[in-house]
């Protein structure tokens, strides 16, 4: 197959991008397909129209190309793409439109509220300790976590460097204390259970992409039940989403709670697929090597 590999792009995440971008072509290429690797810029149209592949295989993550508008384009086109489509992606990029989706349903997600940036210097928006981030961004991208004792100030200060220098508005969430968990979905299958655990600090950007920074345990060790609740969890978003290949579900697990301490903080439409990335390594837990992974994701377009 001829196979035009959509990376970098001009989001927070281009360079998380052009690492998943630049893997996935070079297992295309060892598969024998025909890739052209395309760095996205406003003229994506222009070329996509030029090279005529048979397939788009999308590696983009954060705003264009997670959140609908490259889906939609490329639905124009009438191009064949991997991954969700338009209306998933735009409720899954969106941490709050993902609630209000999910939520009615019974999966359960940390409560929290989207507030006006501005406000957050007059008072806190919920009890500390809380989170604030973005809602649509991902890898980590501007959040904060703000404690008891953190340093922005209480209400946090003006000058205070924070998510709050750069976004109009931020989601506001409860800080849930305990563990990192992440389950990959392929098909119809959720993969595995992974722990994440930063050497230091939370699992931010630098811990995602930074190697040695983080430990990850796969499978996790947690009880049964919480990795049958992740599972369960991942697959009945994915599902519900309408996600499409592949997606990964995001959780905090409060251990001190057992199973009522488990909570979704999103769903991942366009999961990394860098040397470090959960999915490819829930997929080799599995017994599946990156390319098999590409190879599948393809397939399931091609079918
Ligand atoms: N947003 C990053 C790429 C992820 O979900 O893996
Ligand atoms: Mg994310």
């Amino acid at each position: 197959l001829h196979i035009a590999v959509l990376m970098g792009g001009w989001s927070a995440e281009r360079d998380v991008s052009l690492m998943s971008g630049t893997g996935v072509a070079d297992a295309l290429e060892s598969l024998g397909h025909r890739v052209s690797r395309v760095d996205m810029d406003r003229s994506v149209a222009t070329t996509l129209a030029g090279l005529k592949p048979d397939l788009v295989f999308n590696a983009l993550h954060g705003t264009p190309g997670e959140d609908g508008t490259v889906q939609g384009m490329l639905d124009l086109m009438g191009l064949r793409y991997t991954h969700s489509g338009l209306v998933t992606s735009v409720i899954a990029i969106d941490k709050q439109l993902t609630k209000q989706t999910l939520v009615p349903l019974g999966i359960p997600m940390p409560g929290g509220r989207v507030v006006k940036t501005a406000e957050l210097f007059d008072r806190d928006p919920l009890p500390r300790p809380y989170v604030l981030k973005p809602v649509n961004e991902g890898s980590s991208v501007g959040v904060a976590i703000v404690t008891e004792q953190s340093n922005f100030g209480n209400p946090i200060a003006r000058d205070a460097k924070g998510p709050w220098n750069e976004f109009d508005e931020l989601l506001a969430e409860p800080f849930i204390r305990g563990r990192e968990l992440t389950t990959a979905v392929l098909g119809d299958d959720a993969l595995a259970v992974t722990e994440l655990k930063p050497k230091s600090g939370f699992y931010d950007y630098d811990a995602k992409y930074t190697d040695g920074l983080t430990e990850h345990v796969c499978p996790a060790d947690v009880p049964d039940e919480i990795a049958e609740a992740c599972r369960r969890i991942a697959l009945d978003a994915h599902r519900a989403l309408g996600c499409r290949g592949t997606s990964r579900a995001d959780f905090r697990w409060d251990d001190n709670l057992g199973v009522d301490g488990l909570f979704l903080l999103e769903v991942n439409t366009q999961p990394g697929m860098t040397p470090l990335s959960l999915v490819p390594e829930q997929a080799r837990h599995i017994g599946m090597s990156y390319a098999d992974l590409v190879q599948r994701i393809v397939e399931e377009v091609m079918a």
